[in-house]
């Protein structure tokens, strides 16, 4: 990953800062983004401290003006940009209600944030990756975006159209060295999943824990598959 140039969604806290933390300690740089400017700040510091370049703007990734402002600073400073993760996501209202009871514009607001603004970035990132053939974009997924469960509502569907998402823009990228891969990262103890599951009473993966599986992938020859992150100590 040395000298890589690694864009991150959502990296201001959770799975994305994690992230973060994980590439800036392999030497890649890093264009990060988030709609928190101050938690942003904080993991660039992080991040910075591993002796490395991150860029970091405040962005909300179903805005196109902030989409394409992001990616254009990030390839104005790096020149490229090599491998994409769109982490970026919202779970829409907590506790989860029912679809029969789903609010229409949180339905429409949760699939705008988790599947819009993926193929939002993902479509202004991939022309410079397929000048180059070279590129990875790594989509994130969940267990509730392969199984329809009750209460799950819009996070879960948004899931199921990252998954179709994946698939498509990897068949359509199937004669090219672009990589287009999703990974399941598991449970894990973040802010989401206290939104998702309060009264959680087991044991949960850290963010921390995840991040090989997407360090591996970045750089596999893998294409159009989906991946359950093993996190650190399982079997
Ligand atoms: N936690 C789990 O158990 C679990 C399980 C399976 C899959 N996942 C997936 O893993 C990924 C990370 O989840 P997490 O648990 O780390 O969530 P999290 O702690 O809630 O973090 C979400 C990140 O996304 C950012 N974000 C949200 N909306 C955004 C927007 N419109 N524009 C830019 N950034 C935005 C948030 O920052 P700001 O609020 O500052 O914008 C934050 O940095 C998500 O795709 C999630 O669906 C999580």
């Amino acid at each position: 990953m040395k000298n890589r140039v690694v864009m991150i969604t959502g990296a201001s806290k959770g799975l994305g800062r994690a992230l973060t933390l994980a590439f800036a300690k392999e030497g890649a740089k890093l264009a990060i983004c988030a709609r928190t400017e101050k938690s942003l700040q904080m993991v660039k510091r992080e991040a910075e401290a591993f002796g490395t370049e991150v860029l970091a703007i405040t962005a909300d990734v179903s805005n196109v003006r902030d989409v394409e402002r992001f990616i254009a600073t990030a390839e104005n400073a790096f020149g490229r940009i090599d491998v994409l993760i769109n982490n970026a996501s919202i779970l829409g209202p907590s506790p989860m209600p029912m679809l029969l009871d789903y609010p229409e514009e949180d339905f429409a607001e949760v699939l705008r944030v988790n599947v819009v603004s993926a193929f939002l970035v993902t479509r202004r990132v991939i022309p410079g990756m397929l000048e180059r053939n070279d590129g990875a974009i790594i989509n994130v997924t969940s267990e509730a975006g392969h199984t329809g469960y009750a209460g799950w509502g819009a996070y879960g569907i948004s899931k199921f159209a990252i998954e179709g998402l994946t698939e498509t823009w990897a068949d359509e990228l199937r004669h090219t060295n672009v990589r287009v891969n999703m990974i399941d990262p598991g449970e894990m103890n973040t802010e989401m999943h206290r939104l998702a599951v309060p009264d959680c009473d087991y044991p949960l993966a850290n963010p921390e824990d995840v991040v090989d599986t997407f360090l591996q992938l970045a750089s596999a020859e893998i294409h159009g598959q989906r991946f359950e992150a093993q996190a650190e100590g399982e079997a």
